[in-house]
């Protein structure tokens, strides 16, 4: 009797820890933390990379929602003009400051865009700093990689944001307070077949900061490094479905913006959002990595073949080498 209740109780823990992996859109540790918690925002100043679209656009406005101030950059003027009268329309009394960069434009450029990100709300300072913009083209073979693509990628997304965290951190060491929050990526964590410069830049990213979280650690400085899958943004909507109708699965830049800030007032130090099969694969490639890269390898030349084909280059399908037709 006593077996009975046990197996019973423990095939029911079982199955609703399953159901509840099957359905999540983040790691275990980050969907365990409730909500975001405001008093680590409202008042402080946010200073937010690649803010003109997408996931920048979406954080902004929550940050906005939970009182923060904030400073939105890129280098197209105009949509961060848009964003910012849409967030004032949506959240009234935000205080939102708009400071064009180009991340790629040197050390002397953003050393400038430091100093002017120092001065703004009378000189609060920056308390987070939110490394959100990147550079990303259309999948393609690591071996038909032109130079411009490999050093446009990694001047935009690695140089420029390991330069610009560079010359902010002294101000914020200064403070002793002060947190990066850098928007990497699943193809951070495992391989991505058709992103090998992207992914390459994300680890690097990864590698960056990680390193620089347990130097500064001791001195007040925090670091969340973000690794999403696959999000919905306006450049993404419709994306992967035409073809086949089917499984891919977009967490929406609104929720990556609302988990992203979970992770950060909570002080996780790493944190994905994704939904199945990129968290399991994610999952399986740090615990499991045998059988991770053993799977990627698999679905390789098939994820490769579904970019060309414009198919679903993040489903299940791509482990059963689905043929694409080529647009
Ligand atoms: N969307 C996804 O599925 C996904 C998945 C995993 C990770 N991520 C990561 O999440 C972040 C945001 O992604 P997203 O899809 O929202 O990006 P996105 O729509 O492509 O937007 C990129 C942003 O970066 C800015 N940017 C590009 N080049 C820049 C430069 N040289 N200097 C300054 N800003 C520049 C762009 O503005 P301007 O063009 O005006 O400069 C834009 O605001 C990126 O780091 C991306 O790698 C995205
Ligand atoms: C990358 O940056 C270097 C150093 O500033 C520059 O010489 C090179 O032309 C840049 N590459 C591209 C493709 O912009």
């Amino acid at each position: 009797m006593l077996a009975f209740v046990i197996g019973s109780l423990s095939v029911a823990v079982i199955g609703a820890f399953l159901a509840k992996f099957a359905t999540a859109d983040g790691d275990f540790t980050l969907l365990s933390k409730g909500r975001a918690k405001r008093e680590r925002v409202e008042g402080k100043v946010v200073w937010i990379t690649g803010a003109s679209r997408g996931i920048g656009e979406a954080l902004a406005g929550q940050f906005a929602s939970l009182g923060a101030k904030l400073i939105l950059s890129a280098r197209n003027v105009g949509e961060l003009e848009r964003v910012k009268i849409e967030t004032v329309g949506k959240h009234p009394g935000s205080c939102i400051e708009i400071l064009p960069l180009d991340l790629a434009s040197g050390e002397e450029a953003l050393k400038v865009a430091v100093q002017k990100a120092e001065s703004l709300f009378s000189g609060s300072g920056v308390d987070y700093m939110v490394h959100n913009a990147a550079f990303e083209h259309p999948k393609r073979k690591a071996v038909g990689e032109t130079e411009e693509g490999i050093q446009t990628t990694f001047n935009i997304t690695v140089l420029g944001t390991i330069t610009l965290t560079k010359l902010l951190a002294p101000f914020m060491l200064k403070k002793r307070r002060g947190h990066f929050i850098v928007m990497s990526s699943a193809a951070g964590k495992c391989p991505a077949p058709g992103q090998a410069i992207y992914s390459a830049s994300k680890n690097a990213l990864n590698g960056y900061f990680h390193t620089l979280r347990s130097e500064l650690y001791s001195e007040g400085i925090k670091i969340t490094v973000v690794c999403p899958g696959p999000i919905e943004t306006s450049s993404t909507s419709g994306a992967g479905t035409s073809s086949s109708g089917s499984s891919e699965r977009r967490v929406s830049s609104e929720r990556c913006a609302e988990l992203t800030i979970v992770a950060a007032t909570h002080g996780l130090k790493e944190a994905w959002i994704s939904y199945h099969p990129v968290l399991l694969v994610m999952y399986l490639a740090q615990y499991m990595p045998t059988v991770g890269l053993w799977l990627i390898d698999k679905i390789g030349a098939n994820r490769l073949n579904a970019a060309k084909g414009k198919g679903n280059t993040d489903s299940w399908e791509l482990l059963f080498g689905k043929k694409w037709k080529t647009a």
